[in-house]
């Protein structure tokens, strides 16, 4: 056990990580080019808040929710999703009282308790974008044109936008009773899940996975037969808008989102190829969501994205991003009088912006050289005794063998002039 992490848990190694650095860099500059701005909140939170946020007959409340009591008896539970978080913080820290719209984004780890598979983890990494205070078309169009430029910024193809309307508080119970009608005959065929959703959310019957019930609910009524006048007015808008901005995009009716929060437009994104986890992201309209979290009325909509599916569908497609950190300079010192002039001369580059590796443990100058030649440097400073008693060291470029000497203060600006690096605070 002390050597094995938890199911469904990733340690993200260097070699690895470098990815995730530049998967960020992307989300957050994307972020940034359609005005939204970051917000960090507390990775736990009251476990009511996702039980009637997320709402109490999902799959994420009932079955996968990481829940504990604290040692003042409070029940707490690690965020399964951030929507009902950001909601939360926008309601307790009356950012409503702000001009709107607001938007934010968030980045960091999620937490559901779920058959871990290829793409399917415990702790999973979402990139999360919340749009408050508006409930035009024109933002649920460019909320999903924005998902769909950050595949592209990362190079990704043949990605596919499902999207659906479904329904709001007016049309919705129409098509629930339409839909329970429907299956009234054959309900002892449903699965035990399925049954028990019959009364208490049917509408989660047309996402079963159980092949039985996706038999039985394949002539179901779907939700758009039952859309009420805006809803349809408000779909036709997006799929409008949408097709404005040039984006594809695909109806499928039974697309029903595994969190009970949405209204109107709800969307995923699905990337071929990566297996039986194949949507990539997902969100939608979320009208009632602030009021109900104690806010005022405020329309809202959002979409989060899966990091982990994200690097795997770019791995899939042969998409490379990250490479590892290299260092500009390796510091050789030789020699016990070397250790302080080279711990002095380390600090001093890396103050003026160098990334330099060293030797810790004295060894030989050829494995030294060894290792600087592993970190793929361009230059090593060798410092040996008898050359810092003249305050030079030789330089090495490790491309072509060739060495110079040079005074030990020469070094910083010799480095700086031949790699190209600004003074700092220029
Ligand atoms: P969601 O569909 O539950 O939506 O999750 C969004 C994305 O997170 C999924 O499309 C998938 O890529 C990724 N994901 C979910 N579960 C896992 C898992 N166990 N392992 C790996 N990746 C996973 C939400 O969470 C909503 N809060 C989205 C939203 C924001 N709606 C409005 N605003």
């Amino acid at each position: 056990m002390l050597t094995t992490r938890p199911r469904g848990t990733n340690d993200i190694l260097p070699g690895e990580v470098e990815k995730w650095q530049q998967l960020e860099e992307v989300l957050r500059k994307v972020a940034a080019l359609y005005g939204y701005k970051e917000i960090r909140t507390p990775v736990f939170e009251h476990t009511e808040l996702f039980q009637r946020g997320v709402g109490e007959t999902t799959d994420i409340v009932e079955k996968e929710m990481y829940t504990f009591t604290d040692r003042g008896e409070r029940s707490l539970t690690l965020r399964p999703e951030a929507t009902a978080s950001v909601v939360r913080a926008f309601v307790e820290n009356k950012l409503f009282a702000l001009p709107q719209p607001t938007k934010l984004y968030y980045i960091g780890p999620m937490f559901r308790y779920d058959r871990p598979q290829a793409g399917r983890y415990r702790q999973f990494h979402q990139f999360d974008v919340e749009v408050f205070g508006s409930n035009s078309p024109t933002v649920d169009a460019e909320v999903i044109a924005m998902a769909m430029d950050i595949y592209e910024w990362l190079g990704l193809k043949g990605l596919k936008v499902e999207l659906n309307s479904v329904g709001c508080a007016s049309c919705r119970p129409v098509h629930r009773q339409a839909l329970q009608k429907h299956l009234e005959a054959k309900k002892d065929e449903l699965c035990p899940t399925c049954q028990s959703r019959f009364e208490r959310n049917p509408l989660r019957i047309l996402d079963c996975k159980n092949p039985p019930c996706q038999e039985l609910v394949k002539e179901a009524p779907t939700i758009d037969q039952h859309l009420c006048p805006e809803c349809k007015e408000s779909f036709e808008a997006v799929q409008e808008q949408l097709k404005a901005l040039g984006v594809p995009f695909h109806l499928n009716p039974r697309l029903v989102r595994g969190l009970d929060y949405y209204v109107q437009t709800a969307f995923e994104i699905v990337a071929e190829g990566i297996g039986a986890q194949s949507s990539v992201g997902g969100g939608g309209r979320y009208d009632g969501l602030v009021e109900q979290i104690g806010g005022p009325a405020l329309p809202a909509i959002g979409f989060a994205l899966g990091m982990e599916r994200i690097l795997l569908a770019m791995e899939q497609q042969g998409l490379t991003i990250g490479k590892e950190a290299s260092f500009d300079v390796y510091i050789a010192p030789l020699g016990e009088s070397a250790q302080i002039p080279s711990a002095v001369l380390a600090q001093r580059l890396r103050k003026a912006g160098l990334a330099v590796e060293r030797d810790y443990l004295k060894r030989s100058l050829k494995a030294q050289l060894k290792a600087a030649d592993r970190f793929l440097v361009k230059y090593t400073v060798i410092m040996g005794e008898e050359e810092l008693k003249n305050n030079q060291v030789v330089l090495r470029d490790m491309h072509d063998s060739s060495q110079l000497v040079l005074k030990l203060d020469e070094v910083e600006g010799y480095l700086k002039q031949e790699l190209g690096k600004e003074d700092k605070g220029k």
